[in-house]
């Protein structure tokens, strides 16, 4: 828990203060403390602390543990390593009993953000299933509280709500696959939209999608006994009509691979292919908190890609709501089918001026950015550039890769309209699916957002990620509409 305060005080059992070595190196310090001052001028002279990115320094002042956190060059500041040094000091087991935390830092909303971020998305953990044990009396972070001297609330209050729908959207990743279906995934959006007068609802469920024949959003969904769905959340908080921004986010609450079964090694993170729709319900949570004075469509495409014999096939040819055949050359391609019937239902429909779709599309996306890059596919440079400054102000990172009109070729089909598989031996894996999805989008402005390998962090953790779900998207987008 986070509390702002005016002052700076230094009557918590720990004092965590931000330094940086142009302020180590001329002793001058955002706080009158003398006999702390003169400590940290004894420390940078014998060399032991020089307020270099990545340095944590403890120093026991009275009762006060007070823990140096060194920023480096402030010309050159890294956020990066900002966010990284903070939740290093926070998660130190020097304070593994502390309840109180006071935190010193320069006041500029940079700062103030990425140290709201250190903290909220830093130390989130995934501890749902891991029981307590009574002789540990470590204490959790959530049940520390930390204090920041602040002046400017407001900096301060937008950064925690950004990281409360981007932690929103980790744990809905990181709970298993049958908790997390379409019906509770339903409920969640209910919740979260519950009383709101200017958020309208469409769900459609497998009789809706039946009767508007998305076939192959049903396609995908047909050997799971969860139902498909299709959300669509209108958030109305513009003074004028139109103009929707369509945020359309992949949600396969669990990808076996279809019956083009996924192995050993691929098949066990699976849950983490909704990430795209929790990515969307995050940005949902985000809009209604800051009172976005946007017209926003939050679109989720639910199904589960389960094996059985009633699962679609290998070899199919099924038509989709927009009436093009698709030729299944994998089940395990089934993303860009939901999307598909997802992109041609909202623009018949809704006819927004733009839309973002978030997706775990492709492995070859980890292949080629590896897990720190969202892969950001667009046909828009415009479109393109402003994603790329919200990437950067926000840390949430894309790189963008080609969509380009030749690559109609890697999806065409002898038997039907297109195909869902690219080029042979997966060459531009991620740039075919694209173009997939391009052909459903019927010329609206469109921005395709590949989080493949950013979703989730199978390993020990990257940068102030925990291991699981990171949230990729959340930030991003939200400033994204923000700014634009
Ligand atoms: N959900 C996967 C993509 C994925 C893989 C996400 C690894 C996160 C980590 C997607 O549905 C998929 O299986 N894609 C296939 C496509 C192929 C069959 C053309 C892939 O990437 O192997
Ligand atoms: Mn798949
Ligand atoms: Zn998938």
């Amino acid at each position: 828990m986070i509390t702002f305060r005016p002052l700076i005080k230094f009557d918590k059992p720990v004092t965590v203060i931000l330094v940086d070595n142009q302020q180590a190196k001329k002793k001058k310090f955002p706080f009158t403390h003398k006999a702390l001052k003169d400590q940290i001028a004894l420390l940078v002279q014998s060399d032991q602390f020089s307020g270099e990115d990545g340095q944590v320094f403890p120093i026991l002042l009275d009762n006060t543990l007070v823990l140096l956190v060194g920023t480096g060059d402030p010309k050159a500041l890294s956020f990066t390593a900002l966010r990284v040094t903070v939740r290093k000091a926070l998660l130190s087991s020097l304070l593994d009993k502390v309840k109180e935390i006071e935190i010193i830092l320069s006041q500029d909303d940079k700062t103030v953000k990425a140290v709201v971020e250190s903290i909220l998305i830093g130390t989130y953990a995934w501890r749902k299933y891991q029981t307590k044990k009574k002789d540990n009396k470590k204490i959790d972070m959530k049940d520390k509280k930390i204090f920041i001297a602040a002046q400017k609330k407001k900096a301060y209050e937008e950064a925690i709500h950004i990281c409360e729908g981007v932690n929103l959207a980790r744990d809905l990743v990181n709970d298993n696959a049958d908790t997390v279906t379409s019906v509770y995934i339903e409920k969640v959006i209910r919740n979260i939209v519950e009383g709101k007068k200017n958020i309208f609802l469409e769900v459609l469920n497998k009789k809706e999608m039946k009767a508007k024949k998305l076939g192959l959003h049903l396609a995908v969904n047909q050997g799971s006994k969860n139902e498909p769905k299709l959300i669509i959340v209108r958030y109305n908080g513009a003074s004028k009509k139109g103009d929707y921004t369509a945020f359309i986010g992949k949600g396969i609450t669990f990808d076996t691979g279809g019956l083009n079964i996924k192995t050993s090694g691929h098949i066990e993170t699976m849950r983490l292919d909704m990430g795209g729709t929790a990515a969307v319900i995050g940005t949902l949570k985000n809009a209604i908190a800051l009172n976005l004075k946007k017209n926003i469509l939050f679109v989720c495409a639910l199904a589960e890609n389960t094996v059985g014999s009633s699962a679609y096939k290998p070899g199919d040819v099924i038509r989709g709501y927009s009436g093009k055949t698709v030729e299944v050359a994998n089940t395990d391609a089934e993303g860009r089918l939901v999307l598909a019937d997802a992109i041609s239902y909202v623009v018949k429909n809704y006819k927004p001026s733009r839309i973002i779709d978030i997706a775990t599309l492709t492995g070859a996306c980890i292949i080629a950015l590896g897990n720190d890059y969202t892969g950001l596919m667009t046909t828009d440079d415009k479109f393109s550039r402003a994603l790329v400054r919200s990437s950067n102000e926000t840390d949430d990172r894309v790189w963008r890769l080609p969509v380009y009109p030749e690559l109609k070729d890697a999806v065409k089909s002898k038997i039907a309209d297109i195909r869902n598989l690219g080029y042979p031996k997966g060459a531009a894996g991620t740039i075919t699916a694209a173009e997939f999805l391009r052909q459903f989008t019927y010329g609206t402005m469109w921005a395709h957002l590949d989080i493949a390998g950013t979703a989730f962090d199978e390993g020990t953790g990257r940068m102030y990620f925990s291991p699981g779900a990171t949230g990729a998207g959340v930030r991003l987008v939200t400033h994204y509409l923000e700014n634009n």
